[in-house]
């Protein structure tokens, strides 16, 4: 049975698809052993109700610190499940090729700092861009730069905004995502 640590920031629909595809088979071989946050947020709360062992570390001091310690030692794979917190770069070293992360665009496009959530979709509508979708990566000290695991695109209407694109993406992370994690898992 592997372990998977899982770190948020919001309201963790990707973190629940994960945990019903766990129960469903389609990750298989898999256990959360931890559920980070680096705020309050809902995604908490689905941890909680599923007796899945979750943790709240405040950013600010200590942080990257306090992370370290957090993460299980039993832990085969962290994944980033809509976290917004930047990692240090030793710990990205440290964890390489075990940590992946879900991005809301088509990486390389749209990534980097500050290129999360609405700010992405955002990007996208202006840009006139004629498809969007989500990306699987793994995670590197490079923001959004590690080697593409997994995307997943749709084309772009004529009538999409920026709240129907995070719509439509989540969609595609709610498929690509659980495909990635059985991947890297069990490959
Ligand atoms: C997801 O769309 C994910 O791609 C994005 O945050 C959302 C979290 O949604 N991540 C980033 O923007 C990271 N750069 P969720 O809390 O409902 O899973």
């Amino acid at each position: 049975m592997k372990n998977i640590t899982i770190l948020i920031s919001g309201s963790g629909t990707n973190l629940q698809r994960i945990i019903d595809c766990i129960d469903n088979g389609k990750i298989r071989n898999a256990k959360i052993n931890q559920v980070i946050a680096d705020r309050e947020c809902f995604g908490l709360e689905r941890a909680e109700k599923h007796n899945i062992p979750n943790q709240l570390i405040k950013r600010g001091k200590d942080f990257s610190e306090n992370l370290e310690k957090a993460i299980p030692e039993n832990t085969d794979l962290i994944v980033l499940a809509g976290f917004l917190s930047i990692l240090k770069p030793e710990f990205c070293e440290k964890w390489s090729g075990k940590i992946i992360n879900i991005h809301p665009a088509l990486l390389p496009k749209f990534g980097g700092k500050g290129m999360w959530g609405h700010h992405v979709h955002n990007a996208v509508i202006e840009a006139g861009e004629k498809e969007s979708g989500a990306t699987v990566h793994f995670v590197t000290s490079g923001i959004d730069e590690g080697k593409v695991i997994l995307q997943g695109k749709f084309d772009i209407d004529e009538h999409d905004t920026a709240e129907t694109l995070a719509q439509k993406v989540h969609q595609i992370e709610y498929d690509i995502f659980p495909i990635a994690i059985d991947l890297v898992l069990n490959k």
